[in-house]
């Protein structure tokens, strides 16, 4: 029955999510995935949070457990405010809007500047969840190539000129899927065309706390308060199922369309979620929970490295990022990773293909891995897998 019913050109039009439907197939047991973009489940701070849970429940129940405002839980907007101005981006509370993980920010940005057909700028490959949140609205995207340094921008300013873009879509620091990060030199152009031609930057920034031993540069929102919106999530920094995020946007017009086109979808973000992050957080229990997670994630990420290099088949070549959660690997031209992940699944191993983060469908001889999550046991035996896989495919 529900196959005849009439549905809208933005349900038809949606495709489904190639990481989601790899998700399912890597659950099967004895699969070794380097796929999803998942934390290490086995240093989520259970127990503080639970201490975190009692105090709300005990403590505040009648708040904790009631509607709130769509703008989020005031305290919490305002450590929030704090930490962000502490790691040098300058923020006011109320230019804090709390969302359910940062995808919903990306949904919320959509509705708010997206018209059928209007242009977003953006890098290949970048965020495949950002492509599938605007895709809901109808755009055209106009694509930079990436570089070791990220996005690059030669080109940048007539794209511009000739299709006013709505907005600049960026993941600047340690970028998912390839963990590059774009130098301040390149940050400075990107701002001064922004600034020039009028258009909005989204920083999308789950991962620049997750920095191993470099300094991070300056944020976009930093060096350009008036004309960046930027993500930031607790997701990466703590976990992903309690879904609190935040988007800062400048104080006026765009920060109150965000609000109201918020409001028609959940009308506010989980408040028992909001606060226990926030009793979570007024412990500083998070500095050092992240100061335990780099190291483990540094770790998995240098294990990983140094293993490709054993292993890996002349031609093929990664990133090494210096952050974040993921690298990147391209393979010679004749290798297509789409049609390799059935056969790494049969050898019980998983990745993404990289042309899931393009929108323009390149990337096919590239793939995405997740340092994360894997234990080192796993990286151990599932790299040399996958050399071996690379190796059959360019000898067939
Ligand atoms: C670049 C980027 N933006 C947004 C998100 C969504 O995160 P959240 O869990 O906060 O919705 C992710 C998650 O992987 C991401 O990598």
């Amino acid at each position: 029955m529900s196959e005849n019913w009439k549905y809208s050109h933005r349900a038809v039009a949606m495709k489904s999510n190639v990481i989601r439907e790899i998700l399912k197939i890597t659950k099967k047991p004895g699969v070794i995935s380097f796929g999803g973009g998942l934390p290490a489940p086995e240093l989520f701070p259970a127990e503080q949070l639970l201490e975190a849970c009692k105090k709300v429940l005990r403590e505040q129940p009648e708040n904790a457990l009631q509607y709130g405002t769509t703008e989020g839980y005031p305290p919490l907007r305002e450590l929030i405010a704090g930490r962000m101005n502490n790691i040098g981006v300058p923020c006011h509370p109320d230019e804090i809007l709390i969302t359910s993980g940062s995808q919903q920010g990306l949904d919320v940005l959509g509705r708010v500047f997206l018209d059928t057909d209007s242009t977003v700028l953006l890098s290949k490959p970048t965020y495949l969840g950002a492509i599938q949140a605007f895709n809901a609205y109808g755009p055209r995207y106009l694509t930079l190539p990436s570089d070791d340094d990220g996005m690059t921008v030669d080109g940048m300013e007539e794209l511009i000129r000739e299709n006013s873009p709505r907005l600049i879509y960026l993941v600047p620091t340690f970028q998912n899927p390839d963990g590059r990060t774009i130098p301040m030199s390149r940050r400075k152009v990107i701002i001064d065309l922004a600034a020039k031609y009028g258009v909005p930057i989204i920083e999308d920034d789950p991962y620049s706390e997750l920095s191993f031993d470099s300094e991070v540069p300056d944020h976009l929102r930093k060096m350009f308060p008036e004309g960046v919106i930027l993500l930031g999530t607790f997701s990466k920094l703590l976990a992903p199922g309690l879904r609190i995020a935040w988007l800062i946007a400048p104080k006026g017009l765009a920060y109150d369309r965000c609000v109201r086109l918020k409001q028609g979808s959940d009308l506010h973000t989980n408040t028992f979620a909001q606060h226990v992050i926030y009793q979570f957080l007024k412990t500083g229990a998070l500095d050092s929970h992240l100061e335990k997670i780099r190291k483990v994630y540094a770790r998995r990420k240098d294990l990983m490295v140094k293993l490709m290099r054993e292993h890996f088949p002349e031609g093929v070549s990664f990133t090494e990022p210096d952050g974040g959660l993921f690298l990147w690997v391209t393979l010679p031209e004749k290798i297509n990773t789409t049609e390799l992940l059935p056969k790494a699944v049969d050898r019980k191993i998983a990745y993404i293909p990289g042309s899931a983060f393009y929108t323009d469908g390149g990337g096919q001889n590239t793939m995405r891995l997740n340092y994360s999550k894997p234990t080192e046991e796993e990286i151990k035996i599932g790299i040399p897998r996958l050399a071996e896989l690379f190796a059959e495919a360019l000898n067939a």
